[in-house]
């Protein structure tokens, strides 16, 4: 058997293309099953997914969480406001979804307009409801291992790392970006002990990224910048996780645009041993997780 991940000199094909799509096709599969159990006990799980504005990414996002929560038979009580929401209202509305029981999971999509602070709305969610996983009580508890729901891309990735058999455990990773979404709780979940991997985060300071990058055995990039992980950045045989979407402008195309990652895909697929396409690698997940969470805090109400 070829050992792929970080095999070193003499690695000759090219990656395997994760196909995220197909792991996170299942795991809904199995969320829906779960979900029609709940429901014949008499709890329906259901979501709520705030989205504040016309940003077009935004929507995009919306239209793929919401199309997930039917798909799986939850119910959905999401909430588009104008772009001139004030943050007060927005505060009264999360206020009134914290406190109706009929609602497991409230989501907030980001970016908010510039005049709403992000913190005071993240920090207003319940945290049984916080199926991001990004309210500081959840973010602590991941900090030291409690169980909390976990932020659902980096999650993600360690399910679709884990789908793939890609060791983690002595493994070197490294993630590019510190957001607060990806980067930073990736860091923390991949250093956890039961992915045992050693971490690097890299950011905007960080100087001579590839000396780094290369003698890494994971790479993930959450930069949102493409060409930000090009071939002779990667070490012969690692695992390359691509979880920047950026839209590029292009006139073949009926919406003008194109989506690419950060990694320089052509050229690093015949260096690395796996690798995700974008789309179609971590985005499904991340869907697939916060379906899960959703599940779960649904779940959580039946055993109080
Ligand atoms: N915007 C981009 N990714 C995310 C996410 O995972 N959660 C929320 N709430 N907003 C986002």
């Amino acid at each position: 058997m070829i050992k792929r991940c970080g095999s070193g000199a003499g690695y000759t094909m090219s990656a395997v293309i994760i196909d995220g799509k197909k792991t996170a096709a299942e795991i809904r599969e199995r969320i829906a099953s779960r979900t029609a159990e709940l429901k014949a006990g008499g709890v329906v799980p259901c979501l709520a997914v705030i989205l504040v504005g016309n940003d077009p990414a935004s929507l995009s996002y919306v239209r793929a969480k919401r199309n997930a929560l039917s798909e799986a038979g939850m119910n959905d009580r999401s909430v588009q406001l104008p772009e001139n929401t004030s943050e007060a209202e927005l505060l009264s509305l999360i206020g009134e979804l914290n406190r109706d029981e009929s609602v497991h999971g409230i989501l907030v999509q980001l970016p908010l307009p510039k005049h709403i602070d992000e913190r005071k709305i993240l920090f207003a969610i319940s945290p049984e409801k916080d199926v991001d996983g990004f309210h500081p009580v959840n973010i602590g508890k991941l900090v030291i291992g409690c169980d909390a729901p976990l932020p659902c891309t980096p999650h993600g990735i360690v399910v679709l790392l884990k789908s793939m058999h890609i060791e983690t455990s002595g493994a070197r990773a490294v993630v590019v970006g510190r957001s607060n979404i990806v980067g930073k709780p990736l860091a923390l979940l991949l250093s956890r002990k039961d992915c045992n991997a050693t971490v690097t985060l890299c950011h905007t300071g960080t100087k001579d990224l590839k000396s780094i990058t290369k003698d890494a055995d994971i790479v993930v990039s959450a930069a949102g910048m493409p060409h930000t992980i090009r071939a002779d950045m990667v070490k012969k045989g690692a695992a390359v996780i691509d979880v920047g979407v950026n839209r590029i402008p292009d006139a073949s195309k009926k919406s003008g645009f194109r989506l690419t990652g950060d990694v320089d895909f052509d050229a690093v697929k015949e260096v690395a041993s796996y690798i995700t396409p974008v789309p179609g690698g971590v985005g499904p997940m991340t869907i697939a997780m916060l379906m899960q969470n959703t599940l779960e805090a649904a779940e959580r109400t039946r055993e109080c």
